[in-house]
This record gives C-alpha cells, sequence and structure tokens, in this order.
C-alpha cells in the first residue's frame, strides 16, 4: 500500500518537527498537522519561520521549504483525518492529575478522543499510528474503539514510537540511530507495517528500521527513556560521593564511559534531569509494574525518581547552607530555564524545582534564559502551586540580559549547559556582585580555576569544594 497522505494530530514538540522531515523527504506525500489548538497553528502557519512555536535548530529551513508545497498545518481536524490513508497519533499524554493512578498513571483521555474521532468522521480504510509515548497494550485500547464503528472500515493500529531528544530534533530525525515500527502479526498488521517502512526508508538505510510486536515496541519506548534516567541518575548519585571524597565525577565518569560496555554518552552528572518524558515514563512503568503486582520492580524504578528529586533539593540545599544558612531576601541569580540548552522548552525542568525550594526561604530570584519568556517562568512557578501568583511575581524578576541579572546578586546558580555562559565576562559580573560573590555550576560547565583567580567562590556539581 503506497501511502499519499498523511493527518498528523498534535502539532508539539514530537508532531511538528517529525512530520516536518517526513515531508522533507516525501515531497510525493501530502503531510497536514493537525491540533486543536488555534493559536499554536497559526504559529506554524507564521510567515517568519522564527515564529514557529517549536525551537530546534534547522526546523525553520525545513518547514520553510516543505510548507505549502506537501507540509500544512490546520485545525481542521476532521477534513484531515478523513482524507489520509494514514493518521499519526502525538497529542499530549501527561501524568494523570486525578483519580485512580493519580502522579503516575498516564492520562489517556486526549488519546481515547482522537479515536473517537477517527471513528467518528472516517469513511476510507486507515493506518493508526501510536507516536505518543503510551502505556503497553494502548493499541488494544485503539483498536477497541475503532472496530465498534459499524462502518467496515478496516483500521490498521501500528507503534511507531519517536526517539529524537530536543534541541537535536533535526539531526536525531535525519539519521536516527533506529526507527521502531510494532504491528499485528497478521497478513493486514504486516502490510501496515510496510507501508510505514516505506516511508522510512526514503532516507534511513533499512538495517536502522527494526520491526516488532506492538507491545514490543510500546515497552521498548518507555524502557529506553528509563535506561537514559537511570544513567544520569546513577552518575548524580556517584556525583554526591565525589564531592565528600575529593573525586572528580568527571572523571569518574570518562574513566567507566571508556569501557566499551557501558558507553560515554548520558553519564553527565547535573542538577537533576528534566524534560516531559523521563518523568513522566519512568511513573508510567512503575504504574505498569504496581499494576501487575511487581512490587521490587515497580519500587527498582521509582528509586530513579527519588534520587533525581534528591539531586534538585540537594543543590538548592546548598546554595542556602553555603550562603550562610540564610537565603532571605537575598537576590540570587538563575542562568538557565529550560530543562537542557538548545530548547525553549520547560516542563519539569529542575531550575523550576529549585527556585521553588529557594523561594519556600523567600530569596529574591532573577532569571536569565536565552529561550525562555518570562511568562513561562511565571506559568511554570504557578502551576506548582505552592504559593499565590501575586508573590511569584513579587520574588521573581526575568530579564533579557545575564548581566542585568547576576548585578548585585549574593550568588549565582548555572542551571542549563547553554554554551554561551562560558563566554561570559565574569570579572564584569564579579565586579557588579555583592561579596563574597558564589557560583553554584549545576551543570559543571564553567572553567573553575578561572573563576576562583576572579575571586568567586565556587561550587559544581561532583566535585570536593572549599568554599
Ligand atoms: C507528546 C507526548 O507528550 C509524548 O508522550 C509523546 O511521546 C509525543 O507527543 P509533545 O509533542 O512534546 O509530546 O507534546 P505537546 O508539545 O504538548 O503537543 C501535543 C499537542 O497535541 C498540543 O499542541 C495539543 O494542543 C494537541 N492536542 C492535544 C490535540 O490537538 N488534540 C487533543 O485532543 C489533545
Ligand atoms: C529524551 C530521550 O533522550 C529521547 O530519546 C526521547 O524521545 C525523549 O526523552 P529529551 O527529554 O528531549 O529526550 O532530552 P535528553 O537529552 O534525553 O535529556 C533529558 C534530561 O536529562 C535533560 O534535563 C538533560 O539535561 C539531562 N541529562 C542528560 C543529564 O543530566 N545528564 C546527561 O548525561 C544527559
Amino acid at each position: 500500500m503506497k501511502i499519499k497522505k498523511i493527518c498528523c494530530i498534535g502539532a508539539g514538540y514530537v508532531g511538528g518537527p517529525t512530520m516536518a522531515v517526513i515531508a522533507k523527504k516525501c515531497p510525493e506525500i501530502q503531510v497536514t498537522v493537525v491540533d486543536l489548538n488555534e493559536a499554536r497553528i497559526a504559529a506554524w502557519n507564521d510567515t517568519d519561520v522564527n515564529n514557529i512555536p517549536v525551537y530546534e535548530p534547522g526546523l525553520g529551513d525545513i518547514v520553510a521549504e516543505a510548507r505549502g508545497r506537501n507540509l500544512f498545518f490546520s485545525t481542521q481536524v476532521d477534513e484531515a483525518i478523513q482524507e489520509a490513508d494514514m493518521v499519526f497519533i502525538s497529542v499530549n499524554t501527561p501524568t494523570k492529575t486525578y483519580g485512580e493512578g493519580k502522579g503516575q498513571a498516564a492520562d489517556l483521555k486526549w488519546i481515547e478522543l482522537c479515536a473517537r474521532q477517527i471513528a467518528r468522521v472516517s469513511t476510507s480504510d486507515k493506518i493508526i499510528v501510536e507516536k505518543s509515548t503510551l502505556p503497553v497494550r494502548t493499541a488494544s485500547t485503539l483498536k477497541d474503539i475503532l472496530s465498534h464503528t459499524g462502518n467496515n472500515i478496516n483500521f490498521q493500529i501500528l507503534s511507531n514510537p519517536e526517539f529524537l531528544a530536543e534541541g537535536t530534533a533535526v539531526e536525531d530525525l535525519l539519521s536516527p540511530d533506529r526507527v521502531l515500527i510494532g504491528g499485528d502479526p497478521s497478513p493486514k498488521g504486516q502490510a501496515a507495517v510496510e507501508a510505514l517502512v516505506e516511508i522510512y526508508s526514503t532516507w534511513v538505510p533499512t538495517e536502522r528500521i527494526l520491526t516488532t510486536n506492538l507491545w514490543s515496541s510500546e515497552l521498548s519506548k518507555l524502557t529506553a527513556n528509563a535506561f537514559l534516567a537511570q544513567r544520569v541518575s546513577s552518575i548524580n548519585a556517584i556525583s554526591e560521593i565525589c564531592e565528600v571524597t575529593e573525586a572528580d565525577v568527571i572523571e569518574v565518569s570518562r574513566a567507566i564511559g571508556s569501557d566499551s560496555r557501558v558507553g560515554p554518552k548520558f553519564l553527565k552528572a547535573s542538577v537533576g534531569f528534566g524534560g516531559s518524558c523521563f518523568q513522566k515514563d519512568i511513573l508510567n512503568l512503575v504504574y505498569i509494574a504496581r499494576t501487575y503486582g511487581l512490587n521490587e520492580v515497580a519500587n527498582y524504578w521509582e528509586q530513579v525518581i527519588i534520587m533525581n528529586d534528591h539531586q534538585k533539593r540537594r543543590f538548592a540545599k546548598k546554595v542556602i547552607s553555603s550562603l550562610y544558612n540564610t537565603v532571605s531576601g537575598k537576590k540570587i541569580a538563575f542562568l538557565g530555564w529550560a530543562f537542557k540548552k538548545d530548547t525553549n522548552d520547560t516542563r519539569e525542568s529542575a531550575a523550576i524545582y529549585v527556585a521553588d525550594h529557594l523561594l519556600n526561604e523567600n530569596a529574591e530570584l532573577s532569571v536569565f534564559d536565552p529561550k525562555v519568556t518570562a511568562q513561562q517562568v511565571y506559568t511554570d512557578l504557578d502551576y506548582l502551586g505552592t504559593r499565590e501568583s501575586s508573590k511569584n511575581t513579587s520574588l521573581v524578576t526575568v530579564t533579557e540580559d545575564p548581566y542585568e541579572t547576576c548585578k548585585d546578586s549574593h550568588a549565582v546558580a548555572v542551571l542549563t549547559e547553554w554554551d554561551e555562559f562560558n563566554n561570559y565576562d565574569w570579572q564584569k559580573i564579579y565586579d557588579n556582585m555583592l561579596k563574597p560573590a558564589y557560583i553554584f555550576d549545576g551543570r559543571d560547565i564553567l572553567e573553575t580555576e578561572k573563576l576562583k583567580a576572579i575571586g568567586f567562590r565556587v561550587y559544581t556539581i561532583g566535585k570536593t569544594q572549599t568554599l
């Protein structure tokens, strides 16, 4: 079966870039990305590609090339579904905030709504592709809803999880380590798998396209994120040991990463992992394990989250204890708010939780991030619901100038590893700060010796300090 028209429901961080790359690589396929959010679609359609809603290096050029040719962004959801041979579901699946499984299970409300909408409007056979990360066996829910339409339409469900990382989305999509496609073993199921394989094989070498059954594919996505997050929590656990033993976590990472069985990636100690996926997917895994009565398995994976929460808290505590056990009324400058560099995404960013902890101690924060807006910073803090919104506004300022952010502060905390932080005029920053001037480098990116020579007292994650 040759796919001519694709519809993708959800124009977010995953749906937008993924569809843009498919459209670029397959100019003969018409790709329409739909979303309920009108403002978001309008932003994707902005004539100036610098204003598209997702910041990813290289994405603007791809959108500029394909948009209007075979890539479209629209709010006409029913129409786009109806016309498509293949429908990707790429809507968000946040952790449930209510009822059974609250705080752990994935909220599948949007997925179910999509399935019902597809069932309602379809008049021809379709392949439905799960792009959103979902609990294992969600495909059977989709199938159940879609097979009860009574209109004799054949729906094949595929699982095709996305492994792109934000900030490198375009690169990851153009040359992925692997593409994973799970499908039903029946002949119709396998034909659907082949249709999707054909699309990807336009630019991905076939040996990198893995096909599995549906359940392996769904579980592999959760497992991949759980393993990655586990590596970060593991090295962060070691970073705390380093700080009391005069070992240096960078040296330890290099030493263990040189073992080809371990490998060098994802061994960078940090103030804690963030992002929309790691915590959500591990909680999901934990919830599934508990549902099946696998308590030891659940506890094992839950520890990755517990360690991550500990890392964020202990960073905040380090700031407080270093500043003579009180930060009340003291200005602390935050460099970085995004959950990692090269993205404007702040979901679950460690910075939010460190800020919350310091605000509980009445600190005054000044935030600078090259890509995050003031509005987003306040939204993130308000979302926690720890204090009145007016209190967040009065205690936190957001500036567009890092020197202004650091001026008159007692301490600078580095929360995101933006490259530009290293190129600042640190002498100038030092001159304008209160003394003693502290730096808390939660990403180990600054040149410690240079800063110490200027006069800073420097704490770096994973290194023993004499502050
Ligand atoms: C989402 C999921 O969170 C993640 O688990 C999955 O792996 C990929 O899809 P992301 O693209 O980052 O990740 O989410 P987000 O940026 O929130 O985009 C989802 C979009 O879907 C939003 O723009 C939202 O408006 C839209 N949506 C949601 C719909 O169009 N219809 C719905 O019914 C629900
Ligand atoms: C992740 C997965 O990498 C990707 O495959 C999946 O599709 C979605 O989830 P993402 O959340 O975009 O991608 O970013 P990632 O680069 O994995 O970083 C996640 C968090 O871990 C960030 O906060 C990052 O700063 C942190 N991290 C990562 C570390 O603290 N140390 C590391 O060594 C690596």
